[in-house]
């Protein structure tokens, strides 16, 4: 049986930058994963060029039932600081939006950086290894797995969600958290793309691969991203950012001119050019194959407007054709799933968990970190940041 000082469970983003700073610690440190390859959504993420930070995180950014539980990691390990060493390894990246840092090149280098880290730190990583039992033992704990059993004196559950298991997400970490009397909140894929109801999966898809910028309200959430028809539904930033907000049942409301005034701008087009028929006017704000369809879905399901002159629509008329750019009511038929989202919303509650090393406060041998917590963050690389600084807190006080 082999004595470690920290045994992590789980080689993803967290559980390795977790690894690498207990090893800078002095700390004789193993991190088991049942895959069998170290980072696979590194790898996969930011379209496979990881958006490892975003430089305004902050716990706004977050959804958590306890939203202050973010605040001490987030301060302690800053996205500057995660800068400074990827920087320290060379890494070129690129700044696509404000805020958002990608690798320029590929994922691979920041998973490298990582590997290289825990190699200097001393940390062990064996992979294809399952996880057959985690219990206490005296005053550290004892994890039997398919390679052999461990006694460490702290476990760290880096485990992550449940999104796409095919990357080896499980629900391992949650079932730990119960196993020892923890709250786990219901969970649910989040950033993850729409699915349609028969009918708008019918009109949307011959539009697929047609993007356009929106405004989207989904509960209390607004954003103003590009929104992507594919031929399964709706996704692009904006939609992958309102499922975080959105509950089944619920409509979004698509805002298809952001900063445009429909009703007003339709009023003034009528006085000034009578003649004038909508479709070109809509023609001249959004991409021609959505403007063309908008006005059949139009015709068909509010009478035709498409050969009539502006002077030939009533104001109540406008109105509603308005409403329907300015605030399109849709009703997803549900969200792709684990299949495809990006993060799990909710996951171990917080209230349990000292927010200055992340270890359970009843059992300080046993400490959760990253994603398997019931912190969220929103899309563009909130989530990365949260696996370090949350890794970078637990790592420095194993
Ligand atoms: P992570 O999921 O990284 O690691 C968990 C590890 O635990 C895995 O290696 C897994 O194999 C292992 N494991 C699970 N169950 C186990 C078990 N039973 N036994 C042993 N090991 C087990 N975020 C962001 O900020 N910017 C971005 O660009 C993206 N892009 C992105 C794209 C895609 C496609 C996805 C799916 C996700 C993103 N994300 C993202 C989210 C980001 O990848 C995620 O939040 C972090 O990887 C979470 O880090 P963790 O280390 O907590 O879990």
């Amino acid at each position: 049986m082999a004595t470690y000082d920290v045994i992590i469970i789980g080689a993803g983003a967290a559980g390795l930058m977790c690894a690498a700073t207990a090893g800078y610690q002095g700390k004789r440190v193993l991190v088991l994963d049942h895959a069998n390859k170290a980072g696979k959504k590194i790898l996969m993420s930011g379209g496979g060029r990881c958006n490892f930070t975003n430089l305004d995180a902050g716990p706004s950014n977050f959804f958590s039932r306890n939203p202050h539980f973010c605040i001490s990691a987030l301060k302690r390990y800053t996205p500057h600081h995660f800068l400074e060493l990827v920087e320290r390894h060379g890494l070129e990246h690129v700044e696509k939006k404000p805020g958002q840092l990608f690798c320029a090149d590929s994922a691979k280098d920041l998973l490298a950086i990582l590997m290289t880290e825990c190699e200097w730190a001393g940390a062990e990583i064996r992979l294809n290894t399952r996880i057959t039992s985690l219990e206490r033992a005296g005053e550290g704990m004892r994890v039997e797995t398919s390679n052999g059993t461990h006694t460490a004196g702290r476990v760290v559950v880096a485990t992550g969600g449940m999104s796409i298991p095919t990357l080896g997400a499980t629900g391992f970490g949650y079932d730990i958290a119960r196993q020892f009397g923890l709250e786990v909140t219901e969970t649910y894929a989040a950033l993850v793309p729409f699915t349609l109801t028969s009918q708008w999966k019918e009109r949307l898809s011959p539009l697929s691969g047609l993007a356009c910028d929106v405004s989207v309200t989904a509960g209390k959430g607004q954003y103003r991203e590009p929104m992507l028809i594919t031929h399964r539904g709706l996704s692009g930033p904006a939609m992958l950012q309102a499922s975080s907000w959105w509950t089944p049942g619920q409509p979004l409301d698509i805002d298809l001119l952001p900063g445009v005034d429909a009703y007003a701008e339709l009023l003034a087009l009528r006085e000034q050019h009578p003649k004038r028929q909508i479709g070109p006017w809509l023609g001249e704000r959004l991409p021609k194959r959505l403007a063309q369809s908008l006005v059949e879905w139009q015709d068909a399901d509010a009478g035709r407007i498409s050969e009539r002159s502006l002077a030939e629509l009533s104001n109540a008329r406008l109105e509603q054709l308005a409403k329907a750019l300015n605030h399109w009511q849709l009703k997803p038929a549900g969200t792709e799933g684990w299949r495809t989202a990006e993060v799990t919303m909710g996951g171990v509650v917080t209230d349990a968990i000292s927010q200055k090393d992340f270890s359970v406060r009843d059992l300080p041998q046993l400490a959760f970190i990253g994603e398997v917590l019931d912190v969220t963050g929103e899309l563009g690389g909130y989530n990365f940041q949260w696996a370090w600084s949350s890794a970078v807190a637990c790592g420095l006080n194993c």
